[in-house]
């Protein structure tokens, strides 16, 4: 079958199309055509050599998927050959046929074409886990997303606007970028002519937001406290600025503040799995009506997967790089 091969680590010209075996499926997992798979930071991590997949998992990058099912595994009795899904993979989703444990498949809704679903699994269940789960954002609380445009911001920002009423500040990079979280309902912080601290806290007569949802790391985590308000929740989701910092922790006690780091991909499947279970109760319902919709940034084929790499890696894109491997699979 076709997939993107990745011939050792570097830029994106490691990436290029190739012929693989296809993988068959075990107890409990489901072969899926694939008609759209989609780029993530962490192919970007993994591509440059920082990101090992973890033990056992395909050495193919791509985390989600969207297509049809092909075959299933043993046990597998709630889907059937042919059904529209997608789903978080544990990598391998770069190529014309993934495995998918049947436990995260999602039915693809019928107003969603299958190219765009490939858009939905990773950044929507990443802001859906972090936001409500981990930070456990309440109604009409306050929500600071720094990247308001990426693919989790721009699932960030619909989410806590649909699900909790929050008021929702964002930081962005670019004029444009700001404009289309505005079209979300965000309001946006220049961050890179501005404090986005002083802004926040400006923005909250001092008070600070209730839940910050960072992918910068140690590089904002003196800023993410200072604008988080008491029994404020900081939740570190990625590191693009760094691993380290210091951490005044008498601050943190005296305001009684958590910071909650969290991963979704090294995860064990049954808990992925939870969370899907609780996904498909609390989000689907408002991808099925139109409530939510993903952000997508550009549609690229797949033999084109290093070029959507350099576009991630030079901040280029507003919501999510598609990589279209079958068309016509709808
Ligand atoms: N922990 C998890 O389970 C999990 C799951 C999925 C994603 N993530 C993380 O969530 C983040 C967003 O993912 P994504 O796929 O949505 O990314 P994305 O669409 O590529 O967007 C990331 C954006 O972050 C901003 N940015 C990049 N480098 C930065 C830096 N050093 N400092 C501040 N801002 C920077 C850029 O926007 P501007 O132009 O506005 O600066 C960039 O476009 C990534 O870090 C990813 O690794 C984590």
């Amino acid at each position: 079958m076709r997939a993107i091969v990745t011939h050792g680590t570097g830029g994106p010209e490691v990436l290029a199309p190739g012929e693989i075996e296809r993988p068959e499926p075990g107890p409990d997992e489901v072969l899926v055509r694939v008609a759209a798979t989609a780029v993530n930071r962490a192919d970007v991590a993994q591509r440059q050599g920082n990101y090992p997949a973890p033990p056992g998992e395909s050495e193919i990058l791509g985390l989600e998927v969207a297509g049809r099912i092909e075959a299933l595994g043993e046990g597998v009795s709630r889907w059937r050959v042919g059904d529209r899904v997608m789903s978080l993979v544990g990598g391998g989703g770069y190529a014309e046929y993934a495995l998918a444990p049947a436990s995260t498949l999602l039915a693809v809704p019928e107003r969603i074409d299958l190219v765009t679903a490939a858009a939905i699994p990773e950044v929507f269940i990443t802001a859906y886990l972090n936001i409500f789960r981990e930070a456990a954002l309440r109604q009409n609380e306050t929500l600071l997303v720094h990247g308001g445009a990426s693919g989790v911001g721009t699932a960030a920002i619909q989410l806590a606007r649909r699900l909790r009423d929050a008021r929702v500040l964002v930081t962005v990079g670019s004029d444009t970028k700001a404009d289309a979280c505005r079209a979300l309902g965000a309001e946006t912080i220049l961050y890179r002519s501005e404090s986005f601290a002083d802004r926040v806290r400006a923005l909250t007569d001092k008070r600070g937001v209730d839940v910050v949802l960072d992918h910068v790391g140690g590089g904002y985590l003196a800023e993410n406290l200072r604008c988080l308000a008491t029994y404020g929740r900081l939740v570190v989701i990625g590191l693009l600025g760094g691993a380290k910092a210091e951490l005044n922790i008498g601050q943190l006690m005296v305001k009684r503040q958590r910071i909650i780091g969290s991963v979704l991909r090294a995860r064990p499947v049954a808990e992925k799995a939870e969370i899907c279970r609780a996904f498909r109760a609390e989000v689907m319902p408002l991808l099925e009506d139109g409530r939510l919709e993903p952000v997508i940034h550009a549609r690229l084929p797949l033999a084109e997967a290093g070029e959507a790499h350099r576009l991630m890696g030079a901040n280029a894109n507003t919501g999510k790089l598609l990589l279209v491997v079958d068309e016509g699979l709808d």
